[in-house]
């Protein structure tokens, strides 16, 4: 059955909407970057009640098109209006806290965060909704304009949105373009009038795209790309939370999640243990289309994907791993069943490649340094998860860790979340940090304007503040 139909836009639609995009900047002299933080607010909040009558449509949209089940679908959106929500308070107590001038030694000077021009945001198929929106409203609301491309999955909500979009911004501040990456975004690039890449998706597609950029050091990227998070399951962890929380960890969304849980080491002295009872929790999870209520394992939106998960399956058994829960391997049509694999090696490929879908490699450790010796030497530098409670060997774990990964779990499974936290990583994982926070600093930049602290200069200023001549220079405060 057909779900919806979007248009494969060309190169010269792409440079139209870069066109627009540069136009409504207009070198920093455009309506939008001319606003002040409060009218670009009122046009977001706008923006909001827009987005929220159109709930229902993007939820279905969602659930069809990517196989999110319905609850989480309805958490991708209710998410990413409280990420609006918390952006526009952020901003305006960052405005305030600009509303002033500072004087050091004999100089006075007011100092802001201005845009950087426009920006690129692209979006990954899982979060097709929150991790574009996480990237698209800290750039509008900073002065930006931008080009949205949506995902080659999750693509269709965005026609509810268009109408939110065009009666809440003025012309060109957000141009969506739909199509063929490799036709459409290479010509943008090309250019050298992109100001900031903001993608998530893969290292590889990242850097083809910021290669294309004639003048390298004038793009700014802001980037989540691939990850490997292990978890650490110590000899005293409890099994039942371990347990619940290494399902949420490798299976939420199919294991569909940059974040999830893709590689799990287990003490030698509880393996048996867990290993018996993790295989049964994974085969009693429910698999099923996502509209049914509770459904946990959904259908994987690309179909090319399942050839993958053999491939890696057969790779594994091939150089000594079983699969060792009932239902792994099986699968029909998008469905893919939890496979346990176990025991797994460095000869596999799945113990460095980024599986992105629910297919769960375990190993054992004796010692401590065995786990940490394979963060180190990952090319990811996300996050990890310790499962356990003796405190000299979680404090060694994240001594020895923490100069490897951006955030260490403890008893939880990886996460973004809370979306005011850093989110961030090293090696191939990330360039940049996203939060509510540091994002609005991601698309500015601190400008200032200072002078020598003399009567003349003084007076100047004086006047420009008293008289509101300048939207920069002000002391304005939004109450
Ligand atoms: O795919 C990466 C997402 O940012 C993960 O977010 O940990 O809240 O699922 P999440």
């Amino acid at each position: 059955m057909e779900i919806g139909e979007y248009p494969l836009q060309n190169e010269e639609i792409a440079l139209e909407a870069l066109k627009a995009a540069m136009e409504a900047y207009s070198n920093g002299r455009g309506e939008w970057p001319s606003m002040t933080t409060e009218e670009r607010v009122l046009h977001v909040k706008k923006f909001i009640d827009k987005m929220n009558e159109q709930k229902d449509n993007v939820v279905i949209s969602l659930m069809w098109e990517i196989g999110k089940s319905y609850d989480d679908s309805v958490k991708e959106f209710d998410r990413t209006i409280k990420y609006i929500i918390d952006t526009i308070n952020e901003v305006i107590e960052l405005d305030r806290n600009s509303s002033k001038f500072s004087i050091v030694d004999n100089y006075i000077a007011q100092i802001r965060r201005s845009p950087l021009g426009v920006v690129l945001s692209m979006g990954p198929y899982n979060y097709p909704l929150n991790e574009t929106f996480t990237t698209l409203i800290p750039a509008i609301i900073m002065g930006n304009t931008t080009i949205v491309k949506p995902p080659r999955y999750g693509v269709l909500l965005y026609k509810y949105l268009l109408k939110a979009f065009q009666e809440s911004f003025p012309p060109g501040v957000v141009n969506i373009i739909f199509g063929r990456g490799s036709d459409i975004i290479p010509p943008i690039m090309r250019t050298g009038n992109v100001n900031v890449l903001a993608f998530v998706g893969s290292s590889r597609s990242a850097d083809l795209i910021r290669q294309q950029h004639p003048i390298p050091h004038r793009l700014r990227c802001v980037l989540g790309m691939d990850a490997k998070n292990p978890a650490i399951i110590l000899k005293d962890a409890d099994l039942d939370l371990t347990i619940n929380e290494c399902i949420e960890g490798t299976l939420s969304f199919n294991g569909q999640r940059c974040t999830a849980i893709k590689m799990i080491f287990v003490h030698d002295s509880i393996k048996n243990k867990f290993l018996e009872k993790f295989a049964t929790a994974v085969d009693n999870i429910k698999i099923g289309m996502s509209w049914i209520k509770g459904i946990k394992i959904t259908p994987i939106p690309d179909e090319n994907r399942l050839k993958y998960f053999l491939e890696i399956i057969e790779d594994a058994k091939n150089n000594g791993a079983r699969i060792i829960n009932n239902n792994g391997g099986l699968n029909a049509y998008n469905f893919f069943y939890p496979t346990i694999l176990y025991p797994v090696n460095k000869d596999m490929r799945i113990w460095t490649e980024e599986q992105f879908g629910p297919i769960i490699p375990i190993t054992s450790f004796n010692n401590l340094e065995e786990p940490i010796l394979y963060i180190t030497n990952s090319n990811y530098g996300q996050q990890a998860s310790i499962f356990g409670y003796n405190k000299e060997d979680i404090a060694y774990i994240i001594d020895a860790l923490s100069n490897q990964v951006s955030r260490i779990n403890i008893n939880s499974q990886c996460q973004r979340g809370p979306d005011v936290f850093p989110f961030t990583g090293r090696k191939d994982s990330a360039e940049g940090t996203l939060s509510v926070f540091d994002a609005l600093r991601a698309f500015s930049i601190r400008t200032m304007v200072a002078a020598k602290s003399c009567d003349s200069n003084k007076n100047i200023i004086r006047n420009i503040v008293k008289n509101r001549e300048s939207k920069f220079l002000s002391t304005e405060f939004i109450l």
